[in-house]
């Protein structure tokens, strides 16, 4: 049996991609904290999410952008470039893609890369490349995640930062009640296969007993 020679592999292989895409070899002192997630359960998703657009707006667009919200740092709304970001929505349907808001407004990106030592990044995926351990323990003490970082201490309390991170996630990854919705629909469609899949094997049945086809 050749195929069995391959099941170490598979077993081997499949482990390492389960370990890393749940997160078990993430360093401990990045996770959310086990008290603020007590606060996340209780405070619920959709008012984190509501409390982190605000905070977001205020606090963290003076220097970043959410491009996938729409958000776009402070100094659009500068006299010298605010008509020409005002065009460049109006043409772009509100979203900049990343070689236009960047070459658009390079000076201003410029000017706070000279103030921040390297441009604060658009944090449209952030939730999906940092995760949300990482991401949280950036917000709240961004020193100790990136030693020597331009990016101030925000002085936020674990229940901002976890609503900052919620808004964060919703630019890039659905709600729970959507991914439950898309996970439904999943489950639908694959019974819908294996209901055509036994159709269409009692189907080929008929069909060969009518033509006196041995199978
Ligand atoms: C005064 C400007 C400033 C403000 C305000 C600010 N940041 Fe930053 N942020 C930066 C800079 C500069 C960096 C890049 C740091 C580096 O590369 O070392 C950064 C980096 C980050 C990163 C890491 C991104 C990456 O890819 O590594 C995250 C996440 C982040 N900021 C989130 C936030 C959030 C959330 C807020 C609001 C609560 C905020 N920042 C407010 C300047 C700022």
């Amino acid at each position: 049996m050749k195929f069995l020679r391959s099941i170490p592999i598979v077993i081997i292989l499949g482990g390492l991609f389960y370990a890393l895409w749940s997160g078990i070899l993430e360093p401990s002192e990045w996770k959310v904290p086990q008290s603020a997630e007590i606060i996340k359960a209780k405070v619920g998703e959709a008012q984190l999410i509501k409390e982190g657009s605000k905070i977001f707006k205020t606090s963290c667009a003076a220097c970043h952008s959410l491009r996938y919200k729409k958000i776009y740092p402070f100094f659009v709304n500068a006299p010298n470039v605010k008509p020409l970001f005002k065009i460049l929505m109006k043409e772009h349907n509100g979203f900049l893609t990343r070689d236009v808001y960047e070459s658009a407004f390079a000076l201003q990106l410029e000017g706070l890369k000279a103030a921040f030592g390297s441009v604060p990044p658009d944090l449209s995926t952030a939730y999906v490349y940092l995760g949300e351990g990482k991401l949280f323990n950036i917000i709240k003490n961004p020193q100790k995640v990136l030693p020597g970082t331009k990016m101030p201490n925000m002085q936020l309390n674990d229940k901002q930062v976890l609503a900052v991170s919620a808004f964060m996630k919703t630019a890039i990854l659905p709600t729970a009640k959507e991914t439950s919705r898309r996970h439904l629909i999943g489950i639908i469609v694959i019974i819908f296969f294996i209901i055509l899949a036994i159709l269409l094997a009692l189907y080929r049945k008929v069909v060969f007993e009518e033509d006196n086809i041995e199978e």
